[in-house]
């Protein structure tokens, strides 16, 4: 039976303004499991309206107060985790590996940023007068828009919504339409742990209307967007008319290189990993593997052989490593792709295809896929977002580098050497906001900064360190206590 769920507003499950409700599928087997109110603008601005009203409020609760809220639902989180690391394998399609690991990504985040609560940290400044102290604090930037995509329906979100709460932003969520239940289940967990109401509204519908609301509304002081490059140029253009804060997460088409020294069964490992886990649909997905050229031939042998045994199936069955992708639109998108990369005369390896019959026929399921292209292609270039490796071969370091810069984002990277100068070098040369030695280009750890360069995105990096810059503002603050009138820069 499918579940029935409400937007949240104001601390309570409520109807949207409308009746009209779109179903979550799973995407194995197509089996509804879901509906959700196709919310209208009006909700929006319910849900906007009462963030507002909240944040005074919000804002004067001691940080450490609010950073408590965050980490008694990291704990709720942990206690529900493999229950919730089912449901998301169902409704997003990832296997329940990588579900389980996405809900602890969740949790770690949680735990991490709750301690913010007791540091938001300001700097004390020398000042140039005598009887004079000078300090930076940290102030909430007031309502957030948050909107977040489909392919982490939970780690995500609990980034946005951790950092934005802690700094003490109140907020309007926008899950994905493919994987709101994660995001609803979210809500609720943070409801349980005390979240006061009205602190956390979220709305379900389409980018096109509630989407649109959010990035419209004047209220909205920050937004931040984790989705498409299109879309994100679009939030982008939205928060500039009225100046308000904009934070993108946007594609990548993030290089492996692979060095002629590198430990070849440990790049192995990594590059399918990467290439194929969670189906290729992360933002972080090795979609390119650079080769050096001596190994070129030997290593793509293998690879392709180790590819052709990956099983791909439902992702609640133990043994499958690739699940499906997600839905029809994934599907389409994706094959398109295979087919432009057959037209622009790239080699197919493997996969290239659909599978089909069995269950296969009920779910959105496409073969691992290796690509033999070269740089200038479209399939090396543009994201595809899916299980489609394209693999080129360069001569040298230098070729690898200027063909892994050679795109337009810039978000993760890696490189398998045992040359530990040359693994330095490439710290300095790659263009991405995140590079790996010898890992994964998949895989960041949520206590260090994660986003990207070039169009990858903009604004501050989400989670680690810098997770509270996106939410709050920097004042900063001058005490003189000389009990007299002290010119700067006139008094000597
Ligand atoms: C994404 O795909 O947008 O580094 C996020 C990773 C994960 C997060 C990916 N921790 O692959």
């Amino acid at each position: 039976m499918a579940e029935e769920y409400g937007i949240y507003i104001d601390g309570e499950w409520v109807d949207s303004s409308s009746d009209e409700r779109f179903d979550v599928t799973n995407p194995a087997n197509g089996e509804v499991l879901a509906r959700f109110p196709q919310g209208t603008r009006e909700d929006v601005q319910r849900a906007i309206e009462v963030a507002k009203k909240t944040f005074d409020k919000w804002r004067r609760t001691p940080p450490a107060r609010r950073g408590e809220v965050i980490l008694r639902a990291g704990q709720i989180l942990r206690e529900r985790k493999e229950d919730l690391g089912k449901l998301l394998a169902r409704e997003n399609g990832k296997v329940l590996s990588e579900a389980r690991g996405e809900v602890q990504e969740a949790i770690d985040f949680f735990e991490y940023i709750a301690g913010e609560g007791r540091r938001l940290l300001g700097e004390t400044v020398a000042t140039e007068l005598p009887d004079k102290f000078a300090m930076t604090v940290r102030v909430p930037i007031g309502v957030a828009g948050l909107i977040t995509p489909w392919n982490f329906p939970i780690a995500i979100p609990s980034w946005k919504i951790g950092a934005a709460l802690v700094s003490g932003c109140t907020a309007v969520f926008k899950p994905a339409t493919g994987t709101p239940i994660l995001g609803a289940q979210l809500v609720s967990v943070l409801a349980e742990a005390g979240l006061p109401p009205g602190v956390l509204n979220m709305v379900t519908g389409a980018g096109s209307v509630v989407g649109d609301e959010i990035i419209n509304s004047p209220v909205v002081r920050v937004i931040s967007f984790t989705g498409g490059v299109d879309t994100g140029k679009t939030v982008y253009r939205c928060g500039a008319q009225r100046l308000a804060n904009v934070g993108l997460e946007l594609g990548g088409k993030n290089p492996t290189i692979l060095m002629d020294d590198a430990d070849q069964d440990l790049a192995m490992e990594g590059v399918l990993f990467a290439a194929f886990g969670t189906a290729g649909q992360r933002c972080t997905a090795c979609s390119r593997l650079i080769i050096h050229k001596k190994i070129y031939d030997e290593f793509l042998d293998d690879l392709i052989e180790e590819t052709e045994a990956l099983k791909v199936g439902d992702p609640l069955d133990p043994s499958v490593d690739v699940g499906p992708v997600k839905g029809k639109d994934q599907e389409e998108k994706i094959l398109q792709y295979i087919h432009i990369g057959k037209e622009e005369g790239a080699r197919l390896r493997c996969g290239g295809e659909k599978l089909t019959g069995g269950g296969y026929d009920l779910g959105t399921f496409i073969k691992p896929t290796i690509f033999e292209g070269k740089p200038e292609m479209r399939i090396a270039k543009e994201e595809i977002f899916g299980p489609v490796l394209t693999v080129l071969e360069a001569r040298n370091y230098n070729e690898a580098v200027e063909i892994a810069n050679d795109v337009e984002y810039g978000l993760s990277s890696s490189i398998y050497t045992q040359d530990v100068n040359l693994a330095f070098r490439a710290v300095q040369d790659i263009e991405a906001g995140i590079t790996y030695i010898n890992a994964p280009t998949i895989g960041a750890e949520v206590q260090l900064p994660f986003g990207g360069v070039k169009s990858t995105g903009t604004g501050a990096r989400e989670a680690g360190t810098t997770a509270i810059e996106e939410f709050t503002e920097i004042k900063s603050v001058y005490v003189d206590y000389s009990g007299r009138l002290q010119k700067a820069q006139i008094d000597q």
